[in-house]
């Protein structure tokens, strides 16, 4: 029996998706050995690898001029490759230090390179996002980091700035769920494994101009243009979850596309939210109503301990990983674009009963 999977990552995968790889595992189109058991030059993994590239391209509208990265070493690797690639001697990265993923992100540049705080939410305890003016933007600038969606707190950019630097894009948490204005980025990254499919892949996407002026003086791995040179197969790619993440984005691409998955996030979020507003304070939101998450709502119950009740009542009814990070506490629905109607129906259902019994 399946469960109605709220995971933050990883996470729920669509059921069609799943069903036809286990068809698919054992014998790969007729090959007589599974794709995970092949040569990652052999035309079979090829043609797989670039439906996933043209896939992902197709369905995020990612601009001809933009190159496309498969990686490992997950978003977390690209909080370094993105300072190492891009800063150049007397350059420095500001960052929105927007929540949890932020300050990592952050951290690990100044780690490299001169990096600083553009906004800093630690302050007002990472329950908004910053406004336009609130950025401080220093000379010598290379760019400014944001971090769209904090998994963690809830917390997401319901716009995204035009600072005069260019941006770069943690997307980890809304990839391929919302339209981005691509004009305004020189680098969007994210990890696969929470909207588009196994964990091992991260998906990174560069203007291809700048391949020509980043640092070229670094090991194979930590180059970009290296990649982009070898189709993102200078090594072995982590072929099954490339394999996974072009089915998951078929699938996209079936119910519409990435501004399908934006208003399908927007309802399904709206419809949990409704439920707390409309709670008569029982739920409480910590997240201002501008920057409510799409994808990972955060809520709370009167209490610690009626927290922890209805994360195990949840579980007991087939709701489960309804517990928010440890780091956080509280109740966390992470709803990304495989989570279906009816588990958030049933989370919305399961709320009203919780509270007609402890309200
Ligand atoms: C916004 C964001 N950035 C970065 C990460 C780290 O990703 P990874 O585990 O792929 O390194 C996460 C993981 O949850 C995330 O949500």
């Amino acid at each position: 029996v399946r469960v109605h999977n709220f995971c933050a990552g990883p996470c729920t995968l669509p059921l069609e998706v799943l069903e036809e790889v286990r068809d698919e595992l054992v014998d790969f189109r007729g090959s007589g050995m599974s794709l995970i058991e092949m040569s990652h030059r052999s035309p079979e993994y090829e043609a797989v690898h670039e439906e996933a590239l043209s896939l992902f391209r197709s369905v995020f509208v990612v601009p001809a001029d933009r190159t496309i990265l498969f990686l490992q070493g997950g978003a977390t690797l690209q909080f370094a490759l993105v300072p190492i690639n891009l800063l150049g001697e007397g350059q420095r990265a500001a960052y929105v230090r927007s929540g949890t993923w932020g300050k990592g992100a952050l951290k690990d540049a100044a780690a490299w390179g001169d990096a600083y705080a553009a906004w800093d939410g630690e302050p007002v305890g990472f329950t908004r996002m910053p406004q336009a003016h609130e950025l401080e933007i220093r000379t010598d600038t290379r760019y400014l980091h944001v971090t769209s969606n904090e998994t963690i707190e809830g917390i997401r950019m319901a716009s995204f700035p035009d600072p005069g630097v260019p941006l770069v894009g943690d997307l980890s948490s809304e990839y391929v769920s919302r339209p981005i204005p691509w004009e305004r980025f020189d680098v969007v990254y994210g990890g696969a494994q929470k909207n588009l499919g196994p964990a091992g892949l991260a998906v990174v996407v560069v203007r291809t101009d700048l391949l020509e002026r980043v640092r070229t003086d670094l090991p194979s791995y930590l180059r970009y243009d290296a990649h982009a040179a070898k189709d993102s197969l200078m090594n072995t790619p982590p072929m099954f979850a490339i394999y996974v993440m072009g089915k998951v984005l078929r699938w996209i691409e079936g119910l519409g596309g990435v501004e399908a998955m934006a208003e399908r996030a927007e309802r399904r979020s709206g419809a949990v939210y409704d439920a707390i507003e409309t709670s008569e304070g029982f739920y409480r939101s910590p997240v201002d109503a501008a920057d409510r998450s799409h994808m990972n709502v955060v809520f709370r119950t009167p209490s610690d301990d009626l927290d922890a009740a209805f994360v195990k009542e949840a579980e007991g009814g087939g709701l489960v990983n309804l517990k928010g990070h440890r780091s956080v506490g509280g109740i966390r629905a992470s709803i990304y674009n495989a989570m279906t109607d009816e588990g958030v129906d049933a989370l919305v259902g399961f709320m009203g009963t919780f509270r007609d019994a402890n309200g």
